[in-house]
């Protein structure tokens, strides 16, 4: 995948030598809940979702540029067969808590939406939270997403989860940028 650099982040490809920072956090119970899957109980089942998620290129490793070390993920997924057709994707995140309240998701949200919009050249990119995920919501307000609609989603526990659905769409994110000077210089 291609390396996307911001100022306090580098996103790149997932190796096995993140395995020790992933479980560190994936096993906690206030991360994967809230992004609708389940903490993990062990090293070894953090290291099958690795290897899963190094080799679907789907999901960048987020690094602190400042410790070199990963704090989380970032994924641009292609959901279901209308994504494919309508050349959209959906994004994804999660954040280490030790990381939280600092604006690095949305830092690391801007930079794959440009990537997403100029280099992918997707016509637009939607992401969700399930209701109760305030935190979540604010990291979609703050890069502009609008809200769609509400749907139920799977959680891991079996139960319904409603999840509520934003878009940003690929010209309103390019003029909204042309507009906005405190955002990355824009490269066509
Ligand atoms: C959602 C998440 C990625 C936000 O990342 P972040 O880098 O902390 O985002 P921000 O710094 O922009 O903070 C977002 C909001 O959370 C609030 N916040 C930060 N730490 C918090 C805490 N410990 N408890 C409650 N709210 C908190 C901030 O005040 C901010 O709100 P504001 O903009 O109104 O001030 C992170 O909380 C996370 O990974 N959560 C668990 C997984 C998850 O929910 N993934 C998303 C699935 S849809």
């Amino acid at each position: 995948m291609k390396t996307l650099v911001s100022k306090r982040l580098i996103l790149r490809d997932l190796n096995i030598n993140d395995l020790v920072p992933f479980y560190s956090y994936a096993r906690k119970p206030n991360i994967g809940p809230n992004a609708g899957w389940k903490p993990h109980t062990s090293i070894e089942e953090s290291s099958k979702i690795l290897k899963m998620m190094i080799s679907d290129k789907e999901v960048w490793g987020i690094e602190l540029k400042s410790t070199n070390q990963l704090i989380g993920t970032i994924g641009l997924h292609v959901r279901n067969f209308d994504n494919a057709v309508n050349n959209v994707k959906e994004v994804g995140y999660v954040l280490d808590d030790a990381y939280w309240g600092q604006g690095l998701m949305v830092e690391a949200v801007n930079a794959v939406l440009d990537y997403a919009f100029i280099n992918q050249e997707l016509d637009a990119v939607f992401c969700g939270h399930a209701k109760h995920n305030i935190q979540s919501k604010r990291v979609i307000e703050k890069t502009n997403f609008l809200y769609t609609h509400t749907e139920p989603r799977d959680h891991f526990d079996g139960t319904k989860v409603d999840i509520m659905m934003y878009e940003l769409k690929r010209l309103d994110y390019l003029g909204g940028k042309v507009n906005d000077k405190s955002k990355n210089e824009i490269r066509l």
